[in-house]
């Protein structure tokens, strides 16, 4: 399988490792804008550089694609691979602009095109065991967090990142989408001036949303990028059903509390390499089902994240669909 990869920053470097460490799989071509970049990865993994996504498709026959650019340089890539109708793995969130989210998503599903989005928590084993968990469950209400530190560059301005709650709680409000279903409503509220506004820094230093979902189900998710401490700081989910209680911690453990007792489990499996495995198959297959997280599916997630910056700068409710 000849495999194309477009934006060779932090992200792309364990994927590339990952698919080149696969049976059968080539990476035929490698694009950043950055060519001193393209040329050093080309040269370790035995590929060819190129500065222009379009370019590389059409010298190299790749038959599947791994987009990993930054949010705000998100839809042109896209757009490339669906005139070459090349299969794409898009990292998230797939759009900081629901409408053209939802344009790309169209020309996807007219298509038939088989994409994915790097929503890696559907692989992972616990998350298999918290989807059989809620299933059948009577769900009141769920707190959900991403409390952690801030990193620099794109990732503290709005209009690049889309903030915490696009960039990185995206993952949390992505599980309890695909656990409850659509959400009808959010609320939110943020707080700034925690950090200096270094870099451009106009994001919220924290928030807090809370979510009515369509069947019924209430979360309020937090989310802090400004704590300088790695002890007690959640990320995760806890739900909290009539008949149980489920603590999911990120990428970690889930544990399921009955009036029996108390069952936990730790991950055992690679979700990046599951995700990049499922990918391909599906590429190759030409099977657009056979993805736990489609194009489509990340546009649900990330209207979510988007409704509740919407809730942050207006102050108001929002009701969705977006
Ligand atoms: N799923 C996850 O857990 C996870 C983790 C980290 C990052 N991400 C996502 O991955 C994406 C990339 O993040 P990153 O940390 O690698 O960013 P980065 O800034 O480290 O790298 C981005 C690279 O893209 C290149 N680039 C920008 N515009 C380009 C264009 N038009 N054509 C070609 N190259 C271009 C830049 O030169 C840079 O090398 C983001 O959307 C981020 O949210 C996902």
């Amino acid at each position: 399988m000849r495999v194309a990869f477009i934006g060779l920053g932090r992200r792309s470097t364990g994927h590339l490792r990952r698919v080149h460490a696969m049976e059968g799989v080539e990476i035929v071509g490698v694009c950043d804008l950055l060519s001193d970049l393209a040329e050093t990865r080309a040269k370790e993994f035995g590929s060819r550089a190129f500065t222009d996504a379009r370019t590389m498709l059409a010298q190299t026959d790749a038959e599947a694609a791994i987009v990993t650019l930054p949010p705000f340089a998100h839809g042109d890539a896209e757009d490339a691979c669906l005139e070459a109708k090349v299969p794409f793995l898009l990292e998230k969130p797939v759009h900081l602009d629901i409408s053209a989210a939802r344009r790309i998503a169209d020309r996807v599903a007219a298509q038939g095109l088989v994409t994915s989005v790097g929503y890696q928590e559907r692989y992972l084993d616990i998350v298999e065991r918290l989807e059989e968990a809620v299933r059948g469950r009577r769900v009141g209400v769920v707190f959900g967090h991403w409390m952690g530190g801030s990193p620099g560059g794109w990732w503290v301005r709005r209009d690049r990142s889309g903030g915490q709650a696009v960039e990185q709680t995206t993952h949390v409000f992505d599980l309890a989408r695909h656990l409850f279903g659509p959400a009808r409503r959010v609320f939110a509220s943020g707080v700034r001036g925690i950090l200096p506004p270094d870099g451009g820094r106009d994001i919220e230093d924290a928030s807090a949303a809370t979510i009515e979902f369509a069947n019924g189900v209430v979360a309020v998710i937090t989310s802090a990028c400004y704590l300088q401490v790695r002890e007690l700081v959640p990320a995760g989910l806890e739900v909290f059903c009539q008949d149980a209680n489920i603590r999911y911690v990120r990428r970690r453990s889930l544990t399921v509390a009955t009036a029996s007792g108390s069952e936990t489990w730790t991950v055992a499996n690679d979700s990046e390499t599951a995700m990049l495995a499922d990918f391909l198959h599906a590429a190759r297959a030409g099977d657009p089902k056979a993805v736990r997280c489609s194009y489509t599916a990340g546009v649900e997630a990330v209207e979510l994240s988007l409704a509740v910056n919407r809730a942050l700068e207006t102050g108001a409710p929002v009701s969705l669909p977006l």
